[in-house]
């Protein structure tokens, strides 16, 4: 007797090929049989005609860190169809953390109040979400800023020798508990005084487990070649793979230069594990930066502490308020958050459409004025781009957010609707699937999900809300180069 039977769905089963239209048994949180499944019992039948059904959708870049704890129902990524997230992007992750000035720095503030920081250990955090049980599957990386804030005085300044020993140590013992690997966010005012080598010597660590290295490159801007050459230069020395974290051309004067990069991408993944992850959007967001201040695109603010009232204001129209420059206006809303409209749509397709990108929303949780990616990322690939625009079919759409990530960050039995794997499950209408969310109302759910279940139980509807949560901590399963092509 299976626990469910779904008859008669479209299965887009993560590989990138047609779907087929067919059914889906689970038993015991696992897939079961595929195919015409018609008279077999089951304890509930669901017929979907209509409608398809693909493997949970797996967010391959969240700063979840601490919601998965804090609010572990997660309804930003369940109303979505995401069933798994990997946390720790950018370098910053919740844990190991332990704060030596009260206040988390910039951007360790993404993730969350001191508060949000109570894992001084990898092990602890892993206890913590374990416990916790949230809504959606965790995966975590481990953040060089985290590390760089337990052991630097001075987040300004290189790693000493002796720095950079404890922070391998650290996530050495960080990897052993479980860590898919490191990232960093050399772009950031924390992190940006560490040379290529102090990344390199901790990337070292990740050669003897096969782990992983995600990087916000150290410019998205002008230099954005010379930066991506960096980051696939410590993924060599480590032999680790290289995920590419938001993968974009930022600023005005750096539009058009998409082509370029991903050829630069291309060639290194003819010698190199590398991928990319992206979203579907042509406008970042994260803590307001005085190097990306310009009137020559919008920018909008999201949260600032010290005038709160001006979240989901537009920073010209607050100087314009306040008669002073934008700099000067940004200098006194700090610490803030921003959403920068700083990208080109075709560099966001060109790249969206790459065969070596993933999606991954960057949704920021503890923003009030989140970016829309929060709640839009995924139904706004499956509707907007592939439906609406034909940007890419539909099982490719499916494939980048589900068997092409789980390959790539190891998540063994997940990301494939087969039998014997995990019943992550989505089920959606792709006539109607669309993102809601928009930059005016950001956090509003997507339409055209109906139903989601995580490790074979119910997680989401849109009618009704499910009080019970299914999702686990999916600690790294062996050697991540496996799965690359040319590892
Ligand atoms: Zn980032
Ligand atoms: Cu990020």
């Amino acid at each position: 007797m299976h626990d469910l039977l779904i008859r008669d769905a479209l299965l887009l089963d993560g590989r990138n090929h047609p779907g087929r239209v067919a059914d889906l048994a689970v038993r015991a949180g696992r897939i079961v049989a595929l195919g015409d499944l018609a008279g077999q019992p089951a304890r509930e039948i669901r017929m979907a005609s209509g409608l398809a059904l693909a493997p949970g959708f797996i967010d391959v870049h969240t700063h979840d860190d601490s919601m998965v704890v804090r609010r572990p129902q997660q309804l930003p990524k369940l109303s979505q169809g995401v069933t798994t997230v990997v946390v720790g992007n950018c370098g910053i992750s919740a844990a190991p953390v332990r704060l030596r000035s009260g206040e988390p720095p910039d951007p360790l503030n993404l993730l969350g109040p001191a508060e949000a920081f109570v894992y001084p250990t990898f092990a602890a955090y892993r206890t913590a979400v374990e416990q916790a049980r949230p809504g959606v599957n965790v995966a975590a990386l481990v953040g060089h800023t985290a590390l760089r804030s337990n052991h630097l005085d001075d987040l300004g300044r290189a790693a000493t020798p002796a720095e950079i020993a404890a922070m391998r140590a650290e996530l050495r013992e960080s990897l052993a508990a479980g860590a898919l690997g490191l990232s960093s966010g050399l772009a950031y005012a924390s992190a940006a005084a560490a040379p290529t080598r102090e990344v390199a010597q901790l990337a070292a660590e990740l050669d003897a487990v096969g782990g992983l290295y995600a990087t916000h490159l150290r410019s998205e801007f002008a230099a954005v070649h010379e930066a991506l050459d960096e980051a696939l230069d410590i993924g060599r020395q480590a032999r680790a793979p290289v995920v590419v974290s938001h993968f974009k051309c930022a600023g005005v004067d750096n539009w058009g230069r998409a082509p370029e990069l991903l050829g630069a991408l291309e060639r290194a993944a003819s010698n190199q594990p590398v991928g990319c992850d992206c979203y579907p959007y042509a406008a970042s967001s994260s803590t307001l930066d005085l190097r990306q201040v310009t009137d020559r695109h919008r920018i909008t603010i999201t949260w600032s502490t010290p005038h709160p009232e001006c979240g989901g204001r537009d920073l010209d129209a607050i100087a314009a308020d306040w008669s002073l420059d934008l700099e000067t206006t940004a200098r006194r809303l700090q610490p803030a958050g921003a959403v920068y409209y700083g990208m080109s749509e075709t560099d966001v397709r060109l790249i969206l459409a790459h065969p070596l990108s993933m999606i991954g929303s960057d949704g920021l949780p503890e923003d009030p004025f989140p970016h829309p990616r929060l709640w839009g990322a995924f139904p706004r690939v499956l509707g907007h781009f592939s439906r609406d625009l034909g940007l890419f079919p539909l099982h490719t759409a499916v494939h980048k957010m589900t068997g092409l990530s789980a390959a790539r960050f190891g998540l063994v039995g997940r990301g494939l609707l087969e039998a014997g794997a995990h019943a992550d499950l989505v089920l959606f209408d792709p006539a109607r699937i669309r993102d809601v969310a928009d930059f005016s109302a950001p956090q509003r759910p997507a339409e055209g999900i109906a139903a989601v279940w995580v490790n074979g139980q119910l997680a989401y509807t849109p009618e009704r809300p499910i009080a019970e949560r299914h999702g686990r901590f999916l600690p790294r399963s062996g050697d991540l180069r496996r799965s690359f092509p040319h590892a």
